[in-house]
């Protein structure tokens, strides 16, 4: 099979107040070459924390990732290793990320040095990269100050770029911008994926930003996936209640007002997931059990995965752990 990743029974787990939250809660899964996955939910679902964790940022508290057959190791001092490269995430804070004393040329040219380029050749290809994100060479020898937020963000990318990545994690690479930037950075994104070929998970909490880049669309809610398929299915065919209840929210212009659902109330503190399936003290269709068992992933004949008992409930299923071992 030709995964570039692998995610399997992924958590992350943190401790606030002597407590133990569960911020990604047993997530599987994978990323093809040249496949934009989006990644959606809202607040606090744990995307990030799922990002970071993809790329050994975060540890993990269970599961592995495999990328291109590697299992990715939480990073340490030495960096990492050159088999994991090839792997990349851009931040979600573009005014965090790049280091406000260096010059950017020095940042994009790191990647490309420690991979065993030439300074000089290393500070030209940064020149290329820094074109081909639309800033143009100008921008090596300034500082990060001197750009705005949506030029940071091509830095960002430029500087994710310079380690030819087969694999890019980027987490809301274009909420911070304005909208004429976040369609020229997610336009971008698209061609740098039909040129390169590789995968990106791009995460965001807007579907409506999601749908029109994704090839598949996985949504997210409190720290598990809880549906995930062809941009198509999700769009046009929502089918977890939550899915619904998120692109009904979305203004009507850009919006898909199939079987529209309510979305009372927020995400709950993960300190105290309630029990059952978590969406249920907030599901329009919530029903008698709904507290008390856990939904899985189950897959529907579409070819779609849904955890949702309500769903899947007439539906023809087959079960995940039966395709999983394919
Ligand atoms: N370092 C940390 N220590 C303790 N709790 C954390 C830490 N990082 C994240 N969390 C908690 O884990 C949960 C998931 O956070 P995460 O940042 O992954 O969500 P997110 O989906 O990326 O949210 P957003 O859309 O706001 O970026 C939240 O409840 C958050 O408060
Ligand atoms: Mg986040």
């Amino acid at each position: 099979m030709n995964e570039l990743l692998k995610i399997t029974d992924l958590s992350v787990e943190y401790r606030r107040n002597g407590r133990k939250i569960r911020a990604v809660a047993g997530v599987d899964l994978t990323l093809a070459p040249g496949e934009i996955l989006g990644l959606v939910g809202e607040s606090g679902c744990g995307k990030s924390s799922l990002g970071k964790a993809i790329v050994g940022i975060e540890k993990l508290a269970s599961g592995e990732v495999q990328f291109k057959g590697n299992v990715v190791k939480p990073l340490d001092r030495r960096g990492r290793p050159p088999e994991l490269r090839n792997l990349q995430m851009i931040f979600q804070d573009p005014y965090g990320s790049i280091n406000p004393r260096r010059k950017i040329g020095e940042q994009i040219a790191d990647g490309l040095i420690v991979a065993g380029k030439p300074k000089k050749e290393a500070f030209q290809i940064s020149a290329e990269l820094l074109e081909k994100v639309g800033l143009g060479a100008t921008a090596l020898d300034r500082y990060a100050h001197q750009f705005s937020g949506g030029q940071r963000q091509r830095i960002a990318i430029a500087r994710a770029l310079a380690a030819s990545p087969d694999a890019i994690i980027a987490d809301e690479p274009i909420s911070a911008l304005d909208t004429s930037s976040q369609a020229q950075v997610s336009n971008l994104l698209v061609s740098l994926v039909q040129e390169f070929g590789m995968g990106v998970i791009f995460i965001s909490h807007d579907l409506s930003v999601v749908r029109k880049i994704s090839d598949r669309i996985a949504v997210m809610y409190l720290g598990k996936i809880v549906e995930i398929g062809t941009t198509e299915q999700i769009w046009n065919h929502p089918s977890h209640p939550y899915t619904r209840a998120l692109i009904s929210a979305i203004p009507k212009a850009d919006g898909n007002s199939n079987m529209p659902l309510d979305l009372p109330g927020d995400v709950p503190n993960p300190e105290f997931p309630p029990a059952g399936c978590r969406f249920h003290p907030r599901c329009p269709l919530v029903q008698v059990n709904c507290d008390k068992d856990v939904p899985e992933l189950r897959r529907l004949k579409d070819g779609r995965d849904v955890a949702c008992v309500i769903q899947t409930l007439n539906q023809d299923v087959i079960p995940l752990e039966s395709i999983k071992g394919r």
